[in-house]
């Protein structure tokens, strides 16, 4: 059993279009999933069911071993299973950074006792010790974000939704996000991270692609992220440093060896035991590769196709 067990869900707004088609998702404790889809593809509404924001129409929902749509559950789900939202500024309820941390342990019930080192407990946490008194209105984007992490998880939740919680923040605040969403996976919280940066699937530990209110993949970003059907699919760009690996088999159609059905149209190369092996797609440039023999090394087809910078400058020197 995962830390959350969505079995067929279902669900529309208003009975309409289904926002949510039959999902199925494990998701193990401890584990880091990310969540990729274009618009409307049904990311935020799964989010929302997590979170017992939504009940389901259909199927079943466990969330820390709790039925998400059992009504008696409902606090204990939310409690469980915090959410950050894209807009730091509409998650704000007071201008005191200390007060507005407090917000969620006083709704969830913690003793007043309690309250003031959980705030200050989630503040270093946030690497934003001591800023209590600070208004949260007066930050940069980043400190905004982190102060509304904060009054997540001043409330030790199993899970952590992030909810395109990078996408109004400058280069600098994003990276603050990342690294503190990295911290805390690396505490062994769960983290479910929706996002539209692709790039920021590639270190999860899996991925699920959605569209169309389907789960139409969850794997390791690896197999996911270089599935170049999947991808077309779901109208999702991979990686540069991919795209720009298919970019490259294209134009340069891979050699292989002789025999393995080049027949006639063996050239100079083949003989020399590098044939065509692969043209995924006749391009101009795949033609004048044949034309002209060149080709990329077959072991290149063997290799995983890269998924960042580093990555991809291994697989060219290869
Ligand atoms: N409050 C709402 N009322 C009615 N329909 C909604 C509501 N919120 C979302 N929808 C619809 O549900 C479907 C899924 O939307 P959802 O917001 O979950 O997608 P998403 O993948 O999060 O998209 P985005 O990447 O734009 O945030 C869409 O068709 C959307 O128009
Ligand atoms: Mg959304």
């Amino acid at each position: 059993m995962g830390i959350i067990d969505a079995e067929a869900i279902g669900f529309s707004y208003d009975g309409g279009v289904p926002a949510l088609d039959g999902v199925s998702l494990t998701i193990r404790e401890g584990e880091f999933l990310a969540i990729v889809g274009n618009n409307g593809s049904g990311k935020s509404t799964l989010a929302r069911h997590f979170n017992a924001l939504l009940p389901c129409d259909s199927g079943s929902l466990r969330v820390a071993g709790l039925d998400a749509a059992d009504g008696a559950n409902l606090w204990a789900v939310r409690k469980a299973c915090g959410m950050v939202f894209q807009n730091p500024d509409n998650q704000f309820v007071s201008s005191v950074a200390g007060e507005d941390v407090a917000f969620g342990l006083q709704n969830f019930d913690f003793p007043d006792g309690e309250i003031p080192a959980r705030v200050a407990a989630a503040l270093d946490l946030v690497h934003l010790p001591g800023f209590e008194e600070r208004d949260p209105h007066t930050r940069s984007g980043g400190q905004k974000q982190r102060l509304a992490i904060a009054g997540v998880l001043a409330v030790e939740p199993d899970i952590v939704v992030f909810d395109e919680a990078t996408a109004m923040l400058d280069p600098e605040g994003r990276q603050q996000v990342l690294q503190l969403v990295g911290e805390l996976h690396q505490r062994g919280t769960t983290v479910v991270m929706i996002t539209h940066y692709i790039e920021e699937a590639v270190g999860a530990d899996r991925v699920a692609v959605m569209d169309a209110g389907r789960l139409l993949a969850c794997g390791a970003p690896q197999a996911v992220l270089t599935d170049r059907g999947l991808m077309e699919q779901a109208r999702l760009e991979p990686p540069l440093a991919t795209r720009l690996c298919w970019e490259l088999e294209d134009m340069f159609p891979v050699k292989q060896h002789a025999g393995d059905g080049g027949g006639e149209e063996r050239d100079e190369a083949a003989e020399r035991g590098g044939a065509m092996e692969r043209v995924p797609r006749e391009t101009s440039g795949g033609r004048a590769a044949a034309e002209t023999g060149a080709g990329l090394p077959a072991e290149r087809l063997a290799a995983p196709l890269p998924l960042t910078d580093e990555g991809l400058v291994d697989w060219v020197c290869r």
